[in-house]
């Protein structure tokens, strides 16, 4: 139903974005994390969070697999509810930049097409997209499975396991991509750091 139908009129605010962000000293913005169960999304998102909170940035991680506990605790893993998982997520990533956040998403976000979404919807806001591919191959997550769930999507009993028998789409052109399995955490978060000194987020 278009807006105008449904009678809810836009609030301009009067605490401004350049204002929180003059305050943080670092821009809002979102970190899109996106990779293989068992690529590092996880893992790298928290070093970086450490590391700009050494720098008192405002920071917040929205990780998979804890927002599946909450909110989106409705959904499940086939195509249409991974949609709505990222739509959501894109959403209130938007929110945090919003607010002078520097706000890291850790979802498999297999599809390109929703991560293109999530993009638009911060985009449009005006706020950063940062796209990370946390690049490692399936055989390395596969070893690695912290969670043993390769071993159960193997074994039959979880069904439409990515990179297994649901798709992962690779990014074509991500603002960055962490070599995951040549490189520790350590590393790869540094990475992270100097990509936003570099692109001002951080002031
Ligand atoms: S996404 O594809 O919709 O973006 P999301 O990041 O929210 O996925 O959740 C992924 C996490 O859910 C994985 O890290 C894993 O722990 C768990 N999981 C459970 N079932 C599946 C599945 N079928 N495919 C992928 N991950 C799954």
């Amino acid at each position: 139903m278009p807006d105008n139908e449904r009678n809810i009129v836009w609030h301009a605010k009067s605490v401004s974005r350049e204002k929180r962000e003059a305050f943080n000293r670092h821009r809002g913005c979102v970190l899109w994390y996106t990779g293989l169960s068992g690529s590092g999304k996880s893992t790298v998102a928290n070093k970086v969070e450490e590391l700009l909170s050494q720098r008192n940035a405002q920071t917040y991680l929205l990780d998979g697999d804890n927002i599946r506990f909450g909110l989106n605790s409705d959904l499940g893993f086939d195509e249409k509810d991974r949609r709505e998982n990222i739509r959501r997520i894109g959403e209130v990533a938007k929110l945090f930049a919003d607010s002078g956040t520097i706000v890291s998403v850790a979802f498999i976000s297999p599809y390109r097409a929703d991560r293109q979404k999530a993009r638009s919807i911060v985009e449009e806001a005006g706020l950063d997209f940062i796209e990370i591919y946390v690049k490692c191959d399936l055989a390395v997550c596969e070893g690695r499975d912290p969670k043993g769930l390769y071993k159960k999507a193997r074994s039959g009993e979880i069904k439409n396991f990515t990179g297994l028998d649901a798709p992962y789409e690779e990014p074509l052109a991500p603002e960055l991509a962490l070599e995951s399995g040549k490189y520790d955490p350590e590393t790869l978060s540094k990475q992270v750091l100097e990509f936003l000194n570099r692109k001002h987020i951080l002031l």
